[in-house]
């Protein structure tokens, strides 16, 4: 395909729309390639990426279940299960965790900016390869119950739980968005000195 209407075909399929096949671990590899090769201010590479698949799926679905009784105690028994389910609907979870450091020329918050652009190239990539995907997140992901389960360290933080896998049926693009309301040039007399 075009890359141009790639990018702009890119879009979300629900994570109980994705199923089997998910990237094998030759794609998954590429797929995480063109994730590293987001902008990164100092090159540190301000993230990692935890891989869920098959069984270690119905581990973290018993750690949302845990984290969700203990955030709150009252929860319906719906409500806990419906959190269970989240892991187990797509073959294939990739969860993107932003590692920030202190650094006086890096902000964290560029960090976080790097981190979120390789999310993104994620869903570029996996799309750009024939498969579904979408970007969540949710209570989970702020969670000090799931950061413990998924060893994270203090200074990191969940941006995603990447869901990806095989659309059961094709999805297009919603609607395309229209930049001109998004769009403002800043005029200057400076415009005129140039004609
Ligand atoms: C940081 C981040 C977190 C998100 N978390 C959720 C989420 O928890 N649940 C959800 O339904 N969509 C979430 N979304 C939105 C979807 O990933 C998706 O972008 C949205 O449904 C629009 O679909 P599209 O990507 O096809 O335009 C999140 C997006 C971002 C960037």
């Amino acid at each position: 395909m075009n890359p141009l209407l790639q990018l702009l075909t890119r879009h979300s399929t629900p994570a109980k729309a994705l199923i089997d096949p998910a990237p094998d671990d030759e794609q998954l590899k590429q797929i995480l390639k063109i994730a590293m090769s987001a902008p990164d201010h100092g090159r540190i590479q301000p993230y990692r990426f935890i891989t869920i698949r098959d069984g270690a799926r119905y581990e973290l679905s018993e750690v949302f279940g845990k984290a969700v009784s203990k955030r709150d105690p009252n929860a319906s028994d719906a409500y806990v299960k419906k959190q269970k389910d989240k892991p187990l609907r797509s073959p294939l979870i990739v969860v993107v965790v932003a590692c920030l450091t202190e650094s006086e020329k890096i902000p964290q918050i560029e960090q976080m900016l790097s981190a979120g652009a390789a999310a993104h190239n994620i869903l570029l990539a996996s799309n750009a390869m024939g498969f579904g995907s979408i970007w969540l997140t949710g209570d989970n992901a702020y969670d000090t119950t799931v950061f413990e389960a998924l060893g994270l360290a203090a200074n990191e933080k969940i941006i995603g739980f990447i869901n990806l896998g095989t659309e059961k049926i094709k999805i297009p693009r919603q609607q395309e968005a229209e930049p001109d309301d998004k769009m403002f040039e800043w005029k200057s007399p400076a415009n005129d000195r140039l004609k």
